[in-house]
């Protein structure tokens, strides 16, 4: 893509913006007296976080090879899902670009900011059809594209994705939030390739850790740069930087937990071809399966009596409810009550 200019896609006033710039945060010193943001000299929380998350980004910036400029966190990947709507789509005017189905964020994030979606029906395997999109993109004005990879909450993946990011006039986010459970390679790789695309990451899925709330986004230094200009400058508390620096010098826990939840995928997928009420099994790339029933309403239902909490994607997606993995105790007793509805 030559001559790409980004300012053309954001809106005037995000460009006319100052950010917020926390002085302390930008500037080196070896044993300050903090008296310069009304905080009390008392108590184990009482200084404000890194509004520039500086040492989460230089570990993060290390494990994924890529400047720490390349690097915005969000108060999870919904905050930076809400943070890029704003920066590029004007209110009642522009409109965002999603697959169908999809994660329903990206429209609701896009209706609080009065900007139309438009949603890309996927075809019976659940891929995006390429002579729908060129035909959408060519008659519609459209700047943001979300395309999720593993897609939630079908499971597949995005195939040749590259195509979308090469090919759609505006903005590509790709939203990764469950590619560690997949063989898929990130398109972080592709940044420097495409300076319209952003990638999403979450510690919400694979590091276990949505309590925290904390997202990524990769891009371009410019794109970053918005991001960080738009955010609330203290988003991620003190407290869930600790933990995701702990847990990122700690990667042993998380390959174990990779690990056993795939297992449990694999366990998963042959008990339920065994199950009288389960019509289809469709293949997932994430930590969940979308199960086709023969009664879903009963099969629900009977779950719910049990307290098992599932998410039924019926009528929408017909007969169909998203299953997440569990641990093998949990797995256990889906499997049991599974088995005991009969049709
Ligand atoms: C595809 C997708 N993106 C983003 C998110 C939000 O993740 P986070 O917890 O980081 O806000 C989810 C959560 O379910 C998701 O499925």
């Amino acid at each position: 893509m030559k001559q790409f200019n980004i300012n053309t896609f954001v809106r005037n006033n995000i460009l006319e913006l100052q950010p917020y710039i926390s002085f302390r945060d930008h500037n080196e010193f070896t044993a300050p007296v903090l008296l310069d943001t009304n905080e009390n000299p008392f108590g184990a929380f009482n200084r404000y976080p890194d509004s520039t998350q500086k040492k989460l980004k230089n570990k993060l910036a290390a494990l994924k090879e890529i400047a720490p400029d390349q690097i915005a966190i969000g108060n999870g990947s919904d905050e930076l899902i809400d943070l890029i709507i704003k920066i590029f789509c004007e209110p009642k005017k522009d409109s965002i670009l999603m697959m169908n189905p999809s994660f329903a964020m990206y429209g609701f994030y896009a209706a609080i900011n009065e900007n139309s979606v438009v949603r890309l029906d996927l075809d019976e395997n659940f891929e995006i059809v390429k002579d729908d999109f060129i035909k959408i993109t060519d008659e519609l004005q459209l700047k943001v594209f979300f395309l999720c990879s593993p897609n939630n909450p079908t499971g597949n993946s995005v195939e040749d994705i590259e195509f979308y990011i090469r090919n759609f006039k505006g903005i590509v986010v790709v939203d990764e939030a469950y590619i560690e459970f997949s063989d898929q390679k990130s398109c972080i790789g592709l940044l420097e390739k495409y300076p319209n695309l952003i990638v999403l990451q979450t510690f919400s899925k694979a590091w276990g850790m949505a309590g925290a709330r904390v997202g990524t986004a990769y891009a371009s230094k410019e794109i970053i740069t918005l991001i960080n200009t738009v955010k609330a400058p203290y988003n991620i508390n003190s407290l869930s930087q600790e933990l995701i620096i702990k847990a990122l010098d700690e990667q042993g826990e998380f390959d174990k937990n990779v690990k056993e939840i795939l297992n449990e995928r694999n366990r998963l997928k042959e008990e339920f071809e065994k199950i009288e009420c389960i019509v289809k099994v469709y293949s997932t790339d994430a930590n969940f399966f979308l199960v086709e029933f023969n009664d879903v309403e009963k099969v629900y239902d009977s779950l719910l009596k049990q307290e098992i909490l599932t998410s039924k994607r019926a009528p929408s997606i017909l007969n169909c409810i998203r299953i997440n993995i569990g641990n093998k105790e949990e797995n256990n007793t889906l499997i049991a009550t599974l088995k005991s509805i009969t049709s």
